[in-house]
């Protein structure tokens, strides 16, 4: 026996299930027998008696969680944080725990109202005494553990726990003598996990199976090589035994009704002070603002949906209401998190969001020399779709050349330029060495427009509604469509069509011909295939050796396409293959007799490719960009491969209709957070054959104004 090592406990005389504060009380109010749990607890009791000194606390009516004393705090040599209970039903104990703290002589540190923190369950110190784990998500908000650094100089490593049956960190992670830890991986989050195994190396750590972490194996006393717990399976039994630890069983199912257990049932007082101590919590916090109908929108619900999903948490500082329909809404948010990167990766969410996490006192935004061609400093800030602003000398400056995925350059202009920097957007390929790129997250904020009062998920797939669009939706939305094609042809704009070769064999050809010779198409971007199934179509009529009159396969067909490949060739390309009447009819024949720029991206599964086919990727982006700059539509006509990649160099404000067969096609294309997205499913030669059908009917409706 070690009398040195203390503990304490408290006796059961009042305890049973009242209340279901957490999983385990669920259908056990009332159900758990009295006799039984002073017989376990006194058997646990006799345990620890053996082995160590046991105080004892009175017993209180009222309050039956009492007997769980781990949450009475946290000790720490001489000094203790106090609890301060999440729910209501356990807030009564805490004067008993705190005067029994005081008459023993211990200093008792008191945390801020409405911080919630339950002790000794949700903060473990490692056995070598060099940090405190300390655990958050259910019961112990983040925002406490630097107050835990501060009052015990401790480094404290935040643990987010994620599965509600282990709500205490103590449920679930124990460590124990000599460096080793009995732990339940699925109870924490992928950050947390990738923090134990940094500070635990593999030999040492023990991951215990669901089985034993329902019967609460986790859950155990540690007193040198001994460990007392409710139950253990043969196989971590012996995996306990190979480490050297000796195992003691004793029943207590009866407070596993609570959703407690051996190590709930006690504190340890002797918590040894190590020399080496220093106060270090690597938790951040920043405050953001945000604007916007916050509500109607659901924008703030989103924002601290994202917060807390991301592994932080959140304090509303400040909620100014709009008054009226028209009105917006402002907050400020203060938002927590257990590391830097956690920080950052929740931050460049928020911003992408519209929510400005710089105070109008932040005059630059970090920046740090690029020192290789190509390559950006680690911590660069990657760029979205969306329009964004940085701080260049105190003042806001729109970044140029918007897109996804990239990094922004801040360079000096020439003198006598009306401004004297200048913010742009660059791939990662085109970093010069001694560019200056902006990193963190500090002072960006991107330009976002009110959204509407409907949500956004209601409008961006309205057509969508049950996931695949009825036909009297996708009318509507053709309608709309038409419509815009009509206004942007009249007032001399631009869009873009980005097409797979489905639409050549769904028979669309002869639609998206006649909107090109009819002035609706600005540019085509596309792959080998559309090229090469629509030159077959003209000059064989099939598509992939599909008769395209009859809809069956012509003999030797798959011939065709090859044949069709072989002869552009020959010519040197589509276009001189016009000129010199080897190709008279088709998409593309059309795109070469009205002018229309087309683009064509090579891919692995090309075949030839056709002369025009821009096997160089860098060289096919790059004409791609050149093509949609100044786009105000892009219709993206099944084809998920060029799709994505248009979707990816275009900033948001461009509107897009994606057009696929496939939902779930339709639903990554318009999910980009884009107001401007519209989904459509359907088949994309009836799609382009309503177009047409729908455009024809506007002119004729035009004709008729005239007239009148
Ligand atoms: N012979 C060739 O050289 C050849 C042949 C095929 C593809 N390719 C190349 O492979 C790459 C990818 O090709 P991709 O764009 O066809 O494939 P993709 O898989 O990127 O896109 C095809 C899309 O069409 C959708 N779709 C299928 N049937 C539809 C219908 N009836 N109506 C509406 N949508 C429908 C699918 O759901 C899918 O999203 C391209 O670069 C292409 O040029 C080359």
């Amino acid at each position: 026996m070690s009398a040195s090592i203390r503990f304490l406990m408290c006796a059961p005389d009042h305890y049973d299930v009242d209340y279901v504060i957490n999983p385990w009380m669920e259908g056990n109010v009332h159900k758990s027998s009295r006799d039984r749990a002073v017989q376990q607890w006194t058997g646990l009791f006799h345990i620890l008696k053996e082995n160590a000194t046991v105080d004892l606390v009175q017993p209180e009516k009222g309050v039956p969680d009492m007997v769980f004393t781990a949450n009475a705090g946290l000790v720490l040599d001489n000094t203790v944080v106090l609890s301060r209970f999440f729910h209501k039903e356990r807030q009564g104990e805490e004067p008993f725990f705190q005067k029994w703290f005081e008459d023993q002589g211990f200093t008792v540190h008191v945390l801020p109202k409405d911080l919630p923190f339950e002790g000794a369950g949700d903060a473990l110190l490692d056995r070598e005494g060099r940090w405190l784990w300390a655990g958050y998500g259910f019961r112990s908000e983040l925002d406490s553990h630097p107050y835990l650094a501060k009052w015990l100089d401790i480094e404290v490593l935040s643990l987010r726990l994620m599965d509600e049956r282990f709500y205490h960190l103590d449920t679930c992670f124990c460590p124990l003598a000599e460096g080793y830890l009995l732990y339940y991986p699925p109870a924490f989050d992928a950050y947390s996990n990738r923090m134990i195994e940094m500070r635990v190396p593999e030999a040492k750590r023990i991951a215990v199976d669901e089985a034993d972490a329902v019967n609460f194996a986790c859950n155990a006393v540690n007193i040198d090589r001994l460990i007392v717990m409710n139950k253990v399976s043969e196989d971590l039994k012996a995996r306990l035994g190979e480490a050297g630890f000796q195992i003691i069983e004793t029943p207590l199912t009866e407070f596993l009704k609570a959703g407690g257990a051996a190590k709930c049932l006690t504190l340890r007082t002797t918590e040894p002070l190590e020399p080496l101590h220093q106060a270090v919590a690597t938790i951040e916090t920043r405050t953001i603002q945000l604007a916007g109908h916050l509500l109607d929108s659901g924008l703030i619900n989103r924002a601290l949906d994202l917060i807390v999903e991301g592994g932080g948490t959140f304090q509303v500082l400040n909620f100014n209401l709009g008054e009226r329909r028209q009105s917006t809404s402002s907050a400020d948010i203060r938002v927590t998190a257990p590391s830097h990167d956690v920080m950052e990766n929740i931050m460049a969410q928020l911003i992408d969001m519209g929510a400005v996490a710089a105070p109008e006192e932040v005059c630059d935004n970090p920046l740090e020399l690029v020192l290789q061609d190509g390559v950006a400093p680690d911590d660069f800030y990657v760029s979205t779709i969306y329009p964004t602003e940085v701080r260049v000398q105190c003042q806001w400056v729109r970044v140029q050349n918007q897109r996804m995925d990239g990094a922004i350059v801040v360079s000096p202009l020439p003198t006598g330029a009306s401004a004297s920097f200048i913010a742009e957007c660059k791939l990662l390929r085109d970093l010069k060495k001694g560019d200056k790129v902006i990193v963190g997250v500090e002072g960006i904020r991107t330009v976002r427009k009110a959204e509407a009062r409907e949500s956004r998920a209601d409008k961006e797939f309205g057509f969508m509604g049950s996931g695949v669009s009825s036909e009297r939706r996708v009318e509507l939305v053709v309608e709309q469509i038409a419509w815009d094609l009509r206004r942007i042809r009249d007032q001399g704009g631009k869009v873009v069509v980005v097409g797979g070769p489905v639409v050549i064999h769904t028979g669309g050809v002869e639609h998206l011909s006649h909107l090109i010779r009819e002035g609706y198409v600005q540019a085509l971007l596309g792959g080998n295939a559309i090229a090469v199934h629509d030159i077959e179509q003209s000059m064989m009529g099939t598509s992939l050796g599909m008769d395209m009159k009859r809809g069956v396969s012509v003999r030797g067909g798959h011939r065709h396409h090859l044949k069709a490949i072989n002869t552009i060739r020959r010519y040197g390309s589509i276009a001189q293959a016009v000129e010199q009447g080897g190709l008279t009819s088709g998409i593309f024949y059309e795109c070469v007799k009205h002018h229309v720029p087309f683009s064509l991206a090579g891919s692995i599964r090309d075949d030839g490719p056709l002369p025009d086919t821009k096997m160089n990727l860098i060289e096919a982006q790059e004409d791609y960009a050149r093509l949609i700059e100044g786009a105000d539509l892009i219709l993206m006509l099944s084809s998920m491969l060029h799709s994505i990649g248009v979707g990816n160099m275009t900033p948001a404000g461009v509107k897009m209709v994606c057009v696929d067969i496939n939902p779930a096609v339709v639903t990554k294309l318009s999910d980009r957070g884009s107001v401007e997205s519209i989904g459509v499913v359907t088949d994309v030669g009836l799609f382009l054959s309503m177009l047409v059908q729908q455009l024809g009917r506007l002119t004729s409706a035009y004709k008729v104004v005239q007239k009148v």
